[in-house]
């Protein structure tokens, strides 16, 4: 990957992520949609940060561009000082395999395969032998509880335990920042909260970056920080 100059403001090793003057609008048949306005915050490598805000506020927006799963209209995002969109599409595909663990709501696994394959695919993807894919998928379900389910297909699954395959997969990369979209959207209350438990010790005792859009407030107020965002931009920033 291409080393960038960095500027001293990111130029620090605590940081995991640096937003900078990030602005996205759609334009749609029905008109210009300014989704994100000048968005700047950076987070600390092992913070666990929510975003909360109304729909259409920007949310799942701001997590595709952290993500790099679209380009923004102008802006910078820094992961690992790395300014990503200054990649050819190519190599930001790369970095987002490595250094990147998604979770969606709806938990996107593969339901033709099993879920050691789901949980093993972005380590083969990067090149992992195929015995350390195996060997790390394994210790990242037995760590999850869900070891008992690997020949299984996810489709046979619980909600609770599909997303727990999920974070399995979303970690095997042992990624830079894991971005996770409503995670416990699709969840009942009190699998939600597993989910959510999950989370958080994966951020205070594995000390990773993780930053979770979610509408559930109590949620958000057992996380680090939460970034409300109202209208595509920062409508206040809370140690919580
Ligand atoms: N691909 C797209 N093309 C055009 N407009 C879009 C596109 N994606 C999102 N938008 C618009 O951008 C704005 C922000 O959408 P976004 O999905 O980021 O909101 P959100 O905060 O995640 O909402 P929700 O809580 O409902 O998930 C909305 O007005 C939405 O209609
Ligand atoms: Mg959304």
């Amino acid at each position: 990957m291409v080393n960038e100059p960095k500027p001293d403001e990111v130029n620090s090793n605590s940081t995991a992520l640096t937003v900078k003057n990030l602005s996205k609008i759609y334009d749609s048949a029905a008109g210009k949609v300014v989704a994100l306005d000048n968005i700047n915050f950076a987070v600390k490598k092992g913070e666990f940060v929510s975003i909360v805000g109304p729909s259409g506020s920007g949310k799942s927006t701001l997590l595709n561009m952290i993500g790099a799963l679209d380009r923004p209209t102008s802006g910078n995002v820094y992961i690992n000082d790395v300014d990503i969109f200054s990649l050819n599409d190519s190599d930001i595909a790369t970095m987002r395999n490595n250094l990147i663990g998604f979770i969606f709501q709806s938990f996107n696994l593969i339901n033709r395969t099993t879920v050691l394959k789901n949980v093993k695919l972005p380590g083969t993807i990067s090149g992992m032998s195929a015995s350390e894919a195996n060997e790390r998928a394994m210790r990242i379900l037995e760590a999850l509880g869900i070891a008992d389910k690997a020949t299984q297909k996810p489709v046979n699954l619980s909600g609770g335990q599909q997303q727990r395959v999920a974070i399995a997969r979303s970690l095997v990369n042992n990624p830079a920042i894991v971005l996770a979209d409503e995670p416990t959207g699709n969840l009942d209350t009190k699998t939600g909260e597993d989910v959510f438990d999950m989370l958080k010790t994966l951020s205070h005792k594995f000390k990773r970056t993780i930053i979770m859009v979610t509408h559930n407030p109590e949620l958000a107020e057992s996380t680090d920080r939460s970034i409300l965002i109202r209208d595509g931009r920062i409508d206040k920033d809370v140690i919580n």
